[in-house]
This record gives C-alpha cells, structure tokens and sequence, in this order.
C-alpha cells in the first residue's frame, strides 16, 4: 500500500472512499472537514445526526453516498469520541477500522482528511497517527491461505492537508512504528514448525540487513563458552539447534546504551512438565518477546534515533525430548548462579536469565525484557495491559509513559522483598518457580538476580500478546505488543540526552 500527502483539498480527490473522521459534540458538523463534506452534501448529514445515527462516538462507522456532490463516490464517517478527550491513540483506532470498512467496500483507493489541528495536534502527528492506525488495522496474516477470488486491497491512500512536508514526516514515522509492530505479528504468527529457532535467526538477519541494523546470531557452542547453561538447559530437550541473537543500533556516543531482552520460545510444550493439550497451540506465540526486541530495532533505526540500543533475544523450543531438564535438575547461568529446576514449564526465565546476564556482562544499562513469560500476569491484568515489574520505580514510569505515547497499556505490580522467600532452594542459589501464589511477581523476582544492580524493568505481556478479537488498530491475532512502546522508550531516552 502506498500512502502519500496531497496539498488538494480532500473534498476534491479522485479516489474510491473519503475518510473523514467525527468528535461526539453537539457542534460536530460545524467545523473541519464534516462541515465542508455537509456544505458540499447541501447540509444532508444534517438529518443523520439529528436522529443520532451520526454521533460520533468511538467506531461509529457510517458511510454516505455522495450522488456526485464530492469527487469520491463514498465517504466513510468514523467517530473518534468527545473532542476534550481525543488524542492521537483515537485518531490511530479510528484510521485502522476506516481503513478496514474502506478495504471491505473493495476500495481501491482512499482519501483521508488531515484534520484536528485545532485540538492541539499537529498536523505531522495527526499525519503519523493516521498513517500507523491505517498500517496496524490493514494487518492480515494470510501468507498460507489460498488467495481470495476478489482479494480487497487498499492500494493508495492521501493525507490532505496544506502542510504536505510535515504529513510526508508523520506518514514516515508512522509506518516505521506499525511496520515493526507488523513484523513482529508476523513472527508470532507463524507457526512454529516454520519458525524455528534458526529461521527466526534468518528472518532477523534480512529485518536487519533492511534497515541498517547490526546482527550477529550466536550458535549453542558459542553460548556454550560464555556458560550459558541456563538457556542451554531449556535448549536441551529439543532437536532444533538453539540461536541467540544480538541486533545493535549505533546511534549515540561511544557507550552500551540500552539492552532490550526477549524471550523466544518458538514453541513452548512445557517440557516434561508438559502442558495439557488444550489451548496448547497458543504456544507457537511464546517468542513474541523476542518478536518484539527485533522489531522495534527496525523502526529504531529507521528513526535514526541518536541513541545506542542492544537487543538480545536468547530463541529455542521447549521440548520433552529424551535429553531434556528434568525436575530438580541443576543448572548454572553465566552469571555463576545455580538454580533448581522445579518445573521444566517455567523455562521462559532460565532463558531470560542468561540474556540478563549477558547484558549485564555488554554493560547495557537499563535493561528492559519482555516476555510470555506467566499465566498470572494474563489472569491479573487480561488482555488490556502488559504487567510491568522493576528494581527501580523511575523506570517503569517512563515506561509506562512511553506505553501512553505509543498507545499501549501498562500496570506496575510490586516487587516486596518479601516475595523472595518463595523462590529459596534447599539445593541452589535460587528454584526456577515460586508457588501458586503471586506467580508474576515471583517470576520477576527470579529475573531481579540476573539483572543485578543495574536498573531493568520486566514486561509481562503473556495476556497482551494475543488479541481476541478485532478493534481499533488490534487485528485478532498476535497484537505487535510492545514493538512501538519499545520505540517510543528509545526515543524519549535520546530526546532526554541518553545515549
Ligand atoms: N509461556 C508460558 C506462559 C504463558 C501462559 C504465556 C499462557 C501465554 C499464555 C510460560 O512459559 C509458562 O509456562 N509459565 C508457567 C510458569 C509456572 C510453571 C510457574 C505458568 O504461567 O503457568
Ligand atoms: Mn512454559
Ligand atoms: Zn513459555
């Protein structure tokens, strides 16, 4: 798909649908491009939002016939809710179910109106958020379905506005955060005898080498001579060769810079304390936290953010195979720790813990991982936001506050020393789970060891991984969670000076 900026005014472009977007106020037709499209109607959507099927309210979708009045044939009304309480996340979410009712009316084309700037916006902003909605809704993953007879596709899309430079900006910025979220729906995706840890490898390998990342992709034996035993224990009981990954963006001065963690499992049976069969496939998911370190190092790059960024992504399966970990087996991390293994299935942290460490061992400061990593988090906090636990509050509040920026949730849980005691071993330095009780924060815990003094901060995102159903800029499917907090993160760092 291809989008642009046009200086002409959207009432005159040549193109299938219009998209004009709506605020609920009682004055909705009185200003911006719904009153334009109302004056050149000759003051017929007048009718519509007085019987109230025109209100605004948020995804409200209504499309108007307009019998030759505007260039475009059609025109796809959204709401974005109240004006006071419009922002840019509602501009995304009404741009992606436009984009979609557009695309399901077999346009081919599709004119949106850059307007809104009298909420305080600007017009690169609004630009990017349009462009990013249009980019995260349009998401389909049908790589391995046969194609449609009719295959509805949006081909070109413009942003009108006078301010053609700055939307070209934002259209840029924009697709640079939903590509990368994109690629990481991709990879979480894809099923897991298709994604192996070796092609996550190559697949990371040609991400990079498309927008200007370094990447080398450590084998077991090199893993094997940092001591690495924690991520070669989980890697043990599967026939897919393990590979750890390392993506650097050099865009600040001569220091680490940040380390992002990700988990990736590329498939996650439990190992021998498997999983029950239901639901189990879900699991082809459980490298969504590698997924999306790769991929916000993209759109970090594409960005140019002055700013040095490691990602490290530890990737295997977990499998019961006849060499597997066992319970009560001994593994020792790079960091010298050992820990009792008391359930094969809580594998995602043994893996996390020799990335930790390795990032300790680069010097990366701060740390973030992300990670499928707990049921517990997904029972506590859903599908509506990405548990976030750390050794230091200031932290996870700038990453909560790049989560607002970026339009991903995020809720903090507490990290009481008290909590330690569960995860005490009669045997090691430390048991790989913690009980029934408090399972997130216990495995946060565990990571605490590995991440040491440097400040890190862990996301949770085992409920947020998957969308349910399709809303908004969410496509039922692998949500791309937490790809553009993980931008957003980088950018206010090198905007505050980090480097
Ligand atoms: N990958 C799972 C966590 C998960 C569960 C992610 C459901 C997404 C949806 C993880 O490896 C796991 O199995 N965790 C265990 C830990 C337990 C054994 C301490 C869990 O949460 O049950
Ligand atoms: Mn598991
Ligand atoms: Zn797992």
């Amino acid at each position: 798909m291809d989008i642009h900026a046009s200086g002409q005014p959207a009432l005159d472009a040549e193109a299938d649908h219009l998209l004009i977007f709506a605020t609920k106020d009682d004055d909705m037709l009185e200003g911006g491009a719904l009153r334009q499209l109302n004056d050149a109607l000759d003051g017929g959507l007048a009718p519509l939002a007085a019987s109230g099927e025109l209100s605004g309210a948020v995804n409200e979708t209504v499309v108007v016939h307009s019998f030759g009045k505007t260039t475009a044939p059609r025109v796809v009304i959204v709401g974005l809710g109240p004006a006071e309480r419009m922002g840019l996340d509602e501009i995304r979410h009404a741009a992606a179910t436009g984009g979609r009712k557009a695309r399901s009316l077999a346009s081919g084309t599709l004119a949106v109106s850059v307007d809104g700037e009298e909420c305080g916006l600007s017009a690169e902003e609004i630009a990017g958020a349009i462009a990013e909605g249009l980019d995260m809704g349009l998401y389909r993953f049908d790589r391995h379905q046969a194609p449609k007879q009719t295959p509805n596709v949006l081909e070109r899309v413009t942003l009108h506005s006078d301010s053609v430079d700055a939307v070209e900006a934002g259209i840029a910025a924009g697709r640079s955060l939903a590509g990368a979220a994109n690629f990481a729906r991709d990879l979480a995706n894809e099923p897991s005898n298709l994604l192996t840890p070796t092609e996550l490898a190559s697949r990371a390998e040609a991400w990079a080498g498309q927008h200007d990342v370094e990447i080398e992709v450590m084998d077991e034996a090199a893993a094997a001579e940092l001591g690495m035993g924690s991520f070669l224990g989980v890697a043990k009981g599967s026939h897919q060769p393990a590979r750890f990954l390392i993506l650097r963006h050099r865009g600040g001065a001569d220091e680490p810079g940040l380390g992002y963690c990700g988990k990736g499992i590329t498939f996650d049976t439990g190992g021998i304390s498997i999983k029950p069969a239901a639901n189990m496939e879900a699991m082809k998911q459980d490298m969504s936290g590698a997924a999306a370190v790769v991929a916000s190092m993209g759109a970090i790059a594409d960005l140019k953010l002055p700013i040095n960024v490691t990602a490290l992504a530890p990737c295997t399966e977990n499998m019961p195979g006849g060499n597997a970990i066992k319970p009560g087996d001994l593994l020792t991390a790079m960091n010298g720790a050992t820990i009792e293994v008391i359930n094969t299935d809580a594998e995602g942290r043994l893996v996390l813990a020799d990335a930790l460490s390795y990032a300790n061992h680069l010097g990366l400061s701060p740390l973030i991982d992300v990670a499928t990593l707990t049921g517990a988090a997904a029972v506590a906090l859903g599908d509506v936001a990405t548990a976030v636990m750390a050794n230091d509050d200031d932290l996870a509040a700038e990453v909560i506050a790049a989560g607002k920026v970026a339009g991903e949730k995020f809720w903090q849980l507490p990290m009481f020393d008290e909590y330690d005691e569960q995860l005490r071993s009669q045997v090691a330095d430390v048991k790989n789970t913690g009980g029934r009780l408090a399972g997130a924060i216990t495995a946060a815990k565990f990571l605490q060891r590995f991440a040491g003094e440097t400040p890190w901060a862990h996301l949770d995102m085992a409920g947020t991984d998957d969308a349910a159903k399709t809303r908004g800029t969410q496509v039922k499917g692998a949500s791309g969670v937490p790809v553009r907090s993980l931008v957003r993160f980088a950018e206010a760092r090198a905007a505050a000076g980090a480097s």
